[in-house]
């Protein structure tokens, strides 16, 4: 057995994110962001579920990092909520809003606890989201007086900055599969919400690197790393477009500053591109962000396009096989199949653990020497407390599986920095609802959101405090 430690300084924390926890969503002047509009007016097909409460951690805040700080956390990955800092978007500032987060920050910091902050994680202010939200490039400009706001007001306490949570899911979710606000089913809104976003991202990296404050800023992607299971012509052309289109659309252009080839070709060849005006390259290319965060859950199997329509469809039942299940086939490129003999989650994720491994090297071979930190990994499952005690020992064996895959990447030269699976608590899972549990601590929505550590939370808490050498003993 290799000893299992992990560099000096190595963040151990986990993540969560505003709209998933935080409740309050019209508390101390929050305004309305695109998500409370998409849940309230949805309340048939998402059973009445919303993140109006979530898991209330506006108000239980220092319980959470009290019990953060128990777990051995030495970093915690949360977002700010746009609406709380400027309640229409734009202009004025809520001092409340500010006093949460200083709060929060104070909170961690005298535990010890880095803060490292999400600038997006996708609660759009609704104001925002009606004149064209991302489609329009005056939310470009709208981001950054946020950003602006929130390096002010906290820069001098935050060191480790994330742009933008996943654009990829999001844009994929809201424009393509329409299964997220705003539902639309349009790849040529998308790509333009894509640039609009990927622009936000550099600007926001220009404009902290001119704070001159002396944190990191990078950007959190959705990372699945994309397989073939028959290495045929066909579909090693499919798998490169698939990978470009999944993975290589955001990280070219956060780290250098172009879009791939294929990807720009397919899109002047299917519609106007002129909403990349002249300067966004420049701007994307003169700011690289100084990190990655790598949000792994899974790989994605692809083979070659077979016939039929594109077909983009969630399992958001948690059923495996009755009922919804996912698909995703994108007319004359590719599809995405399953592994036979792979173990899936219920909501169609195979878990596997070496392609954390591979993915990390396959960005270093790419992107050279840049520090990453796994900023999501986690398994939702469908949990309940028995004599007490929630035991959580599925969740237990894939995070050590992924703990372990981080490791061999670290020992081949990977400059990997953290880790934060998701999630701290339980909380809101987009369209999933409450059910689906990811949390290291219990939330017990029924009895006045009580916390109750799981079995994991343990068990996390000797890996942290050991920087991994607890591994080392199983
Ligand atoms: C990531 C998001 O895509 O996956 C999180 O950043 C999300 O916000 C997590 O909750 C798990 O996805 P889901 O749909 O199971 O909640």
């Amino acid at each position: 057995m290799t000893e299992c430690t992990f560099p000096e300084g190595f963040l151990w924390g986990s993540a969560t994110a505003s709209y998933q926890v935080e409740g309050a969503y019209a508390e101390d002047g929050k305004g309305e962001n695109m998500w409370d509009r998409f849940t309230h007016a949805n309340k048939k097909r998402l059973n009445g579920i919303n993140g109006d409460i979530a898991s209330d951690h506006y108000h239980r805040y220092q319980e959470d990092v009290k019990l953060m700080a128990e777990m051995g956390h030495n970093s915690y990955r949360f977002s700010i909520s746009w609406n709380r800092i400027l309640p229409e978007g734009t202009g004025r500032v809520n001092k409340k809003g500010i006093d949460f987060y200083n709060n929060l920050i104070r909170e961690l910091r005298d535990y010890n606890i880095e803060p490292n902050v999400t600038l997006y994680h996708w609660d759009l202010p609704q104001s925002l989201q009606d004149i064209g939200g991302w489609e329009n490039r005056d939310t470009v400009d709208a981001f950054l007086e946020y950003v602006k706001v929130c390096f002010r007001e906290f820069g001098d306490r935050v060191k480790l900055w994330v742009t933008i949570n996943e654009p990829t899911y999001f844009i994929y979710s809201g424009y393509l599969r329409g299964n997220y606000p705003p539902e639309a089913k349009d790849f040529r809104r998308a790509a333009k919400v894509l640039h609009h976003v990927m622009l936000a991202n550099a600007s926001a990296v220009k404009l902290y690197r001119e704070t001159g404050m002396d944190g990191k800023i990078g950007i959190v992607h959705s990372f699945e790393p994309v397989y073939v299971l028959e290495e045929t012509e066909d579909n090693l052309q499919a798998a490169e477009i698939a990978d470009e289109i999944f993975n290589y659309t955001i990280l070219d252009p956060a780290l250098k500053g172009k879009y791939p080839e294929k990807i720009i070709t397919l899109l002047q060849s299917n519609m106007d591109t002129s909403f990349i005006k002249y300067g966004d390259l420049k701007i994307m290319r003169e700011n690289p962000v100084d990190f990655l965060g790598i949000n792994y859950y899974t790989r994605n199997i692809v083979q070659a396009y077979s016939g039929n329509e594109t077909e983009l469809v969630a399992n958001n039942s948690g059923e495996r096989k009755k009922g919804a299940s996912s698909k995703i086939r994108v007319k004359n490129l590719f599809e995405v199949i399953e592994n036979p003999n792979g173990v899936y989650t219920r909501w169609d994720m195979e878990i596997f653990p070496d392609g954390l491994y591979e993915g990390l090297l396959r960005l270093k071979e790419r992107y050279g020497d840049i520090p990453m930190y796994v900023t999501e990994n986690g398994v939702g499952l469908v949990e309940e407390i028995v004599d007490g005690i929630i035991d959580d020992q599925e969740r237990i064996d894939y995070l050590e599986q992924h703990i372990l895959a981080m490791k061999k990447a670290i020992d081949v030269g990977v400059d990997l920095r953290g880790y934060y699976p998701w999630s701290t608590m339980d909380l809101y899972s987009w369209i999933n609802g409450y059910k689906k549990r990811y949390g290291f601590i219990f939330v017990d929505y029924e009895n006045n959101y009580r916390r109750i550590p799981k079995q994991s939370y343990y068990w996390y808490k000797k890996v942290a405090q050991s920087n991994g050498k607890y591994l080392l003993n199983k």
